[in-house]
């Protein structure tokens, strides 16, 4: 099998050297946009009078044969061949003959590679976008069905105010969509076609960038060589955008698997979700969950291997960025099945409404107790104080604040009347917190209808 640059050599290439520095086992996942690069650049060529028409349809003829060769598993990639460029480029030659030569003029692997990474990465990013599309689907119903189910908020993982359960899943909701901002952000820099780069410097041949980029659907191209083949920013964008996402579903896994626990027991997950313990048959235990939050890890270190990849790198082309590929379809291969993983589970999550919702006096209204006493005129300083004596009277006397009686409160402010026992209510609490994105009903209803007229539904 003849190397496409074998001319220069004097030997035969080490075997080891062709394994080590091979790509084509993982960059085979880009066999498709390399094709569609291909038939771009053919017409570029047509257009340049390079190639003639004849030839051109030739071309073009033989790589959809190949593409289908390859969708149908019947292509055999050859790792002595490095890349799937070459491996492409190759076949063609072995198919049509010499004019298959023709192929790669005008054209480098640096700029082909990136022209490939970005097509994919555009495709891959509308998946992304439409996976999370169906989670904040989710969200939105589990928050319609939950909005008469109060729950602690808790702050420093400790009891903190009352809020609607409506009201944590539009959290989570509002933070999807941010993802969703993320990825097109990272979308709207990929969209741009490096093709006609060349190895760096740019092109001899009169070839039409512009044109290229329309045939590849690019919106627009990166117009200096040097930047469009040295780079690769745009990986990291995406990658980024990733570990954003893994982030988010990490710590709704981590809320989710305390919510699961005999202690908490806010939530139920669905038996076909959990597995078991091979010793302990009692076990019913939230793997899903568990590595979903795991993943977040390897999502990160993909973003990290590639900062520190591209740091030292003389400009522009070094064969170091063949090293992008493997975590780039790490994360999107993650983010993907992660984000599946988490719709799955709220679809079959169901919430426990008996267990979540605090008592009647329950300490969470202190700071409604201190803004009553606002109200009648002390300062807010001054109205907490109070109340934290009154909460640190309560806890030494082990009682409640439902426990109180007027005079017990009167003892603290004189201020403190009758009225104040409704405050106790976590309902009441709740519904108080009228400000724009609070947690009273009548906010959290408006703030649904928000995301559903947004989400289409
Ligand atoms: N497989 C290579 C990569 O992924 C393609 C570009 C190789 N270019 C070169 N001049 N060796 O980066």
């Amino acid at each position: 099998m003849h190397k496409p640059w074998e001319g220069r050599f004097r030997e035969k290439t080490e075997e080891f050297v062709e394994e080590f520095t091979q790509s084509v086992s993982f960059d085979s996942r880009l066999a498709e946009e390399d094709i569609i690069q291909n038939l771009a650049h053919i017409k570029t060529l047509l257009k340049a009078g390079i190639l003639t028409e004849q030839e051109a349809l030739l071309l073009e003829k033989h790589l959809l044969d190949i593409l289908q060769d390859i969708k149908e598993g019947r292509f055999a990639f050859r790792k002595e061949l490095e890349d799937v460029h070459m491996n492409i480029e190759a076949e063609l030659i072995k198919r049509v003959g010499e004019i298959g030569g023709k192929l790669h003029t005008g054209r480098s692997r640096n700029d082909q590679v990136a022209t490939d990474e970005r097509l994919y990465i555009k495709k891959a990013i509308k998946e992304c976008v439409s996976l999370l599309k169906n989670l904040r689907r989710e969200l939105i119903r589990l928050a319609e069905n939950s909005v008469d189910i109060i729950v602690p908020a808790y702050t420093h993982l400790q009891r903190a105010q009352p809020i609607r359960l409506s009201h944590y899943f539009l959290a989570y909701r509002e933070m999807f969509l941010s993802d969703e901002q993320r990825l097109m952000n990272a979308y709207r820099l990929v969209d741009a076609s490096p093709l006609g780069s060349g190895a760096v410097a740019g092109v001899d041949f009169p070839i039409d960038r512009f044109f290229t980029a329309q045939e590849l659907g690019f919106r627009s191209l990166v117009r200096n060589s040097i930047y469009a083949t040295a780079d690769r920013d745009y990986v990291l964008d995406t990658l980024y955008a990733c570990a954003v996402i893994g982030m988010h579903l990490s710590r709704l896994s981590e809320d989710l698997i305390l919510w699961s626990t005999q202690e908490f027991g806010f939530v139920e997950l669905p038996d076909r979700l959990c597995t078991g313990s091979s010793i302990m048959p009692q076990k019913k235990n939230p793997d899903v969950l568990e590595l979903i939050r795991g993943k977040a890890g390897r999502l990160y270190g993909n973003l990290m291997s590639l900062l520190t990849l591209l740091k030292g790198l003389p400009t522009a082309y070094n064969r170091d960025l063949q090293e992008d590929k493997e975590p780039l379809f790490d994360s999107l291969d993650t983010i993907k099945a992660c984000i599946k993983a988490m719709s799955l589970v709220l679809e079959g999550l169901s919430v426990r409404a008996d267990r979540t919702t605090p008592p009647f006096g329950d300490f969470m209204s202190a700071t409604d107790l201190a803004n009553y006493l606002v109200m009648k005129g002390i300062p807010f300083r001054e109205a907490h104080r109070v109340v934290g004596n009154l909460v640190a009277y309560v806890i030494s006397q082990g009682k409640s604040l439902a426990d109180l009686s007027i005079k017990e409160l009167k003892d603290f402010s004189p201020l403190f009347e009758e009225d104040v026992f409704e405050l106790l209510d976590p309902r009441i609490v709740a519904d108080r917190r009228k400000t724009y994105g609070g947690t009273s009903k009548q906010e959290i209803l408006r703030q649904i209808e928000i995301a559903k007229r947004e989400e289409g539904l």
